[in-house]
């Protein structure tokens, strides 16, 4: 692909598009790295995600009226959620992510859709008011590129942690868990570029973990919590926790 300055841009083996730029590769926040993003998957395979992706199925199977619109997942990660929401419109689809990792497995895992290697961060390259759904599950939210590609009727759906997830593992790990409740920001932060909330749903669910899913769970989330506690963590082979998710959907 070329752009209208006449840089090129690459489509991997794999499939992916890779419209990365040198300076992504210095980017403060270059994506999640290789381990972060392989626990992700393997803990996605084990099907923990599979009643949030219910519950979100409420909101992605809506028909809209026009017909199959287009889809934009900003920080998709290891593509698990994209097939399992749109896997009747993989035309429609496309993932963004800025791990390289998680890309290839994603494009590999679905390879009728299409999927970018980017940096979410800067503009999105994407035509104005022209996607029906944003979606940013536990990923990026630039707002004011998601209220400039989002069409008129679109509808963009947000998750982020709940105050709860994983709360157990934190509070073994960091002496005191912080309870954090951080929707509400992320719906100043939309009403601040003109999106409205127009529905919020908590989901939440208790699981018991083995030890190798525990590492999983501390290697995916809360880089704070990872390195220097985890010896805290040793000895414990199973624990009960709670993942909890809440869910957002804006409407201009
Ligand atoms: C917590 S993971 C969530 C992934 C996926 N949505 C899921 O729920 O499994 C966050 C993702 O955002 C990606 N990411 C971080 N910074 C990014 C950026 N600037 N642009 C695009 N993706 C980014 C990471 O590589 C990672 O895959």
């Amino acid at each position: 692909m070329r752009c209208e300055n006449g840089h090129s841009f690459d489509q991997a083996r794999e499939g992916y598009w890779n419209l990365t730029q040198p300076q992504d590769k210095k980017s403060a926040n270059p994506g999640d790295s290789d381990d972060a993003v392989l626990a992700r998957h393997r803990w996605l395979k084990r099907g923990h995600a599979a009643g949030l992706i219910e519950s979100l199925r409420e909101w992605t199977s809506v028909k809209s009226e026009s017909g199959p619109h287009s889809i934009l997942d900003l920080g998709c990660g290891e593509g698990t959620f994209g097939p399992a929401l749109f896997s009747d419109n993989a035309a429609g689809y496309c993932g963004i992510d800025l791990s390289r990792r998680a890309i290839k497995l994603a494009a590999r895992n679905w390879p009728e859709a299409t999927w970018v290697l980017a940096n979410a961060d800067r503009g999105l390259p994407v035509v104005d008011r022209s996607v029906g759904a944003v979606v940013s599950l536990f990923g990026r939210r630039p707002v004011k590129e998601i209220e400039r590609v989002l069409s008129d009727d679109g509808i963009c759906i947000i998750a982020i942690p709940g105050e709860d997830d994983l709360i157990e593992l934190r509070e073994q790990t960091q002496k005191e868990g912080h309870r954090r409740s951080r929707w509400e920001l992320v719906v100043d932060e939309m009403k601040a570029v003109g999106l409205e909330l127009s529905t919020h749903k908590k989901w939440s669910q208790q699981i018991e973990l083995d030890s190798e899913e525990i590492a999983d769970a501390l290697a995916m989330t809360y880089r704070a919590v990872r390195n220097s506690q985890n010896a805290r963590l040793e000895g414990v082979d199973r624990m009960n926790v709670t993942l909890a998710a809440d869910l957002l959907l804006f409407q201009r």
